[in-house]
């Protein structure tokens, strides 16, 4: 319904647009380009589909200023990272006061106790270790379930990211020869020797019997799951799915990771403790450091006990597990601080109220367009997808996508100051978002499907 020739010449005028109003960040982009690869601190930083990248001046609460002095309402929030919004004032308080008091000395700072208590009450499981980052904290927790079972084996759900985890790179692509979907290491991935399909099983998301196949045999260590999948689009689990994944791993000896990254949008305690669902690790970063560079994850005392004698009995020397920096004490204070002043009860209550009326609205706009699109929400995570029904797994959610429609759709709202999130079609709102924030967007969100299908005329760059 949408004419490629009309998304061609959107997305033209749009990126223009972009190009007059963003003369600073051209110069910046100029200025980076011969001292960062790709003229960005890290590559990815050009995935946004902005003509240049788009240089920040200052981010704080919902908004983002550019260097162009332009204001952006941010929905995007750094994928999660700032899901409680930039720089709490809670969390930037302690951070300055503390920043001055010492920052890594490689021993516990004096918020380790407290921040355990404040880490048990909240989600539910009593021990816990740091990392400084989700990816690490993945990687770890595989590396203790493959100790602790002496198993070789982990299972993926197709289309899963759980941050730049090796094992975790397999996908289920259609052979060439027909033979229907067989796991793959991942194609895009840099420098990549080993064959990742060696102990890595890939099934589909909301697939029981693929599943309950996958463990059968009992050589798994460790399923790693979010229990939303947000990195493919959004996918739901169907009813009963994640209760029947926690007995299947139950009932083959199979550790349970569920990374709540991501999903700790859905509730305070996140979305497993709120569905009670018991996780045997429990990992979550970004957000819950508000963007400082930390993550956690839990267990319970029967898996640290197995931990610790996994250790014990190893012989002395490096285990693999651990970074000099992680658990350093301003991340501990930033944690601390995260959980008890900024990511509260309330401050959920409204991110939530702001999410479902973004979402209502989002499905009002598709409908009266007319467009067969669908709508997905995890507490105060939205996303559109361009699929009639949700997608039940990694394979759907794929086929729906469409880079170019994407691309024009988010650089359209960019230009209107409402930023999402790039890779997809990602909304979070924030404690601070505003009912007036959540209109703009679907205002602008109405305005670009209009001009896209053609009812309203294509008009020239302001
Ligand atoms: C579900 C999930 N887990 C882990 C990660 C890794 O986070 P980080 O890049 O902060 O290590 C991500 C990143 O997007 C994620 O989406």
């Amino acid at each position: 319904m949408i004419s490629p020739t009309t998304l061609s010449a959107v997305h033209a005028r749009e990126a223009a647009r972009f190009r007059e109003r963003h003369p600073r960040c051209a110069e910046l982009a100029r200025a980076g380009a011969g001292h960062f690869l790709y003229g960005v601190p890290m590559h990815w930083m050009n995935d946004w589909g902005t003509p240049t990248p788009m240089f920040v001046r200052e981010a704080a609460g919902a908004r983002l200023t550019c260097a162009d002095g332009h204001e952006h309402t941010d929905f995007c929030l750094a994928d999660t990272a700032a899901m409680f919004g930039h720089s709490p004032p809670a969390l930037a308080r302690v951070i300055s006061e503390r920043a001055s008091h010492g920052l890594g000395t490689m021993l516990p700072g004096e918020d380790a106790p407290a921040l355990g208590a404040l880490l048990a009450a909240r989600f539910g499981l009593p021990l816990w270790q740091m990392a400084l980052s989700a990816t690490d904290a993945n990687r770890f927790c595989l590396r203790w379930a493959r100790a602790v079972t002496g198993r070789p084996n982990i299972v993926v759900f197709d289309g899963c990211y759980h941050g730049t985890v090796d094992d975790v790179f397999v996908d289920l692509v259609d052979a060439a020869d027909g033979r229907g979907p067989v796991p793959q290491t991942r194609a895009s991935l840099l420098g990549q020797v080993s064959d990742l399909t060696a102990r890595t099983r890939v099934v589909e998301f909301n697939d029981l019997p693929a599943l309950q196949h996958a463990l059968a045999d009992g050589s798994v260590a460790c399923v790693i799951a979010e229990p939303v999948m947000t990195n493919v689009g959004m996918v739901l689990p169907e009813p009963g799915f994640m209760e029947a994944l926690r007995a299947a791993c139950t009932a083959t000896g199979t550790l349970l990771l569920i990374d709540e990254t991501h999903t700790i949008s859905s509730a305070p305690g996140g979305y497993a403790h709120a569905h009670g669902i018991r996780p045997d690790f429990l990992v979550l970063g970004k957000a819950i450091a508000g963007g400082l560079p930390c993550a956690v994850y839990g267990f319970d005392a029967a898996l640290g006990e197995r931990m610790r004698k996994a250790k014990d009995e190893a012989p002395p020397g490096h285990s693999g597990i651990g970074t000099t920096l992680a658990g350093n004490m301003l991340g501990l204070a930033a944690v601390r601080a995260t959980l008890a002043d900024v990511a509260t009860p309330q401050a959920y209550a409204h991110m939530i109220a702001m999410a479902q009326s973004l979402e209502a609205g989002l499905q009002s706009v598709v409908a009266e367009h007319g467009l067969p699109w669908s709508v997905s929400r995890v507490g105060a995570r939205s996303e559109f997808q361009f699929c009639a029904a949700p997608p039940r797994n990694g394979r759907q959610a794929r086929a729906a996508m469409n880079d170019s429609l994407e691309a024009a759709i988010h650089l359209y709202l960019l230009n209107r100051g409402v930023l999402i999130t790039p890779f997809h079609n990602m909304m979070l709102c924030c404690p601070v978002t505003a009912a007036a924030d959540v209109d703009a967007l679907l205002r602008a969100f109405s305005a670009c499907l209009a001009e896209l299908l053609g009812q309203t005329p294509v008009q020239s760059p302001r």
